[in-house]
């Protein structure tokens, strides 16, 4: 089985073939991925509009590259997938109607996946864990504990009250003058620094609800940042390294609250995993890990380039869905908002 995988929830356009190997594990065939980091950088954020101008411009494309690396035609495919949403609606709309006039011409299913599940199953692909297993999903627009007790089966353990974490990475970025997507830009520098100088909060911390709230945290480094301004470039690095500190403090007693709550709604669970661009950092790796360790569980985090947003996850939560017949029609709907666990009312933003 080959499934297409096409992702254009935000400023990624991606498309991935992926199919299953002699051994039943998923493999990735082709995964291409063109960034539009360069297009947005001199707004400091993600331009709608911009974004899904530059989908147009290059999905043909890029799709035909993803199935020419695969070795494979059109034909030589088993289904469509696209992530439907949550994400900017323009771009979505650009991945979901490709997909959809591309199922119909060759009448091949059509699976229109959420982004979110497509985060959240990376880990089968990946490492093929079995359910149920607790995710922490921490990207740019989301950050939630999940309980992932099967395909389409996921029950929110907590989430954030105010900012995503990927969001107070790159808003601590730029306060300090550091580049869009500031993510990376604060783990280069945080290496560079010391994470004691700055004695910054670390919000919810030993609360007995797995919440998180960032947003009080990114303003005590701002209010540090003002009060020994003008900034020295080691004075930059200690900041990054106090707040990625505070941050990995925070989402280590956070998961452990979360890892006792999903006994009670899911068993024992098959693993810790992390998912969404956050998961590139090496400090929140680490504190997941020794989380792991503590705790006797094994700690998955995709390899680096399977953590930002990419064509093969949403091909591979299509071959997911296809397996159990999970098809979508042409009515498939884009979503700006899509809530992964949906008995809740928490509207799910982009992740
Ligand atoms: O999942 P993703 O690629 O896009 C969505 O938001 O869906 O996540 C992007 C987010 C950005 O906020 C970015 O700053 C953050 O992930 N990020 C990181 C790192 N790499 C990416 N945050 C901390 N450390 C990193 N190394
Ligand atoms: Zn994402």
């Amino acid at each position: 089985m080959r499934i297409l995988g096409i992702e254009t929830t935000c400023d990624e356009t991606a498309a991935a073939v992926v199919g299953i190997g002699f051994d039943g594990r998923g493999e990735i065939l082709s995964n291409e991925v063109l960034s539009q980091i360069a297009e947005h950088a001199a707004y400091g954020g993600v331009v709608p509009e911009i974004a899904a101008r530059a989908h147009v411009e290059v999905i043909d494309r890029l799709i035909a590259r993803a199935l020419k690396k695969a070795g494979c035609t059109i034909k030589d495919i088993d289904g469509i997938a696209a992530a439907a949403g949550p994400g900017l609606i323009g771009g979505v709309l650009v991945g979901l109607t490709t997909a959809k006039a591309m199922a119909l011409v060759t009448r091949k299913p059509l699976m229109a996946v959420n982004h979110l599940e497509a985060h959240a199953l990376t880990a089968r692909l990946t490492d093929g864990v079995g359910f149920p297993y607790l995710l922490l999903l921490a990207s740019g627009g989301h950050t939630q504990l999940v309980a992932v007790r099967g395909v389409g089966d996921y029950v929110r353990i907590g989430t954030t009250i105010d900012d995503a974490i990927g969001e107070a990475f790159d808003k601590v970025a730029k306060l300090l003058g550091l580049p869009y997507p500031g993510g990376p830009h604060v783990e280069k520098e945080a290496a560079k620094g010391n994470p004691e100088r700055f004695n910054l909060p670390r919000p919810m911390q030993g609360r007995a609800e797995p919440n998180f709230s960032l947003s009080g945290l990114k303003t005590a480094v701002r209010l540090e940042a003002e009060r020994i301004a003008p900034l020295t470039q080691s004075d930059v690095a200690d900041l990054c390294a106090s707040f990625q500190a505070a941050v990995v403090d925070v989402v280590v007693d956070r998961t452990r609250v979360a890892l006792r709550a999903f006994r009670d709604i899911a068993g024992h669970p098959t693993a810790l995993v992390v998912a969404g661009g956050v998961s590139a950092n090496q400090a929140v790796r680490s504190g997941l890990q020794r989380l792991a360790v503590e705790t006797g569980l094994r700690m998955i985090a995709p390899p680096l380039h399977l953590c930002g947003d990419n064509g093969a996850m949403i091909a591979w939560a299509g071959l997911e869905r296809l397996r159990l017949g999970l098809i979508d029609d042409i009515s498939a709907p884009a979503r700006a908002r899509w809530p992964l666990d949906t008995s809740r009312d928490e509207a799910g933003a982009k992740a």
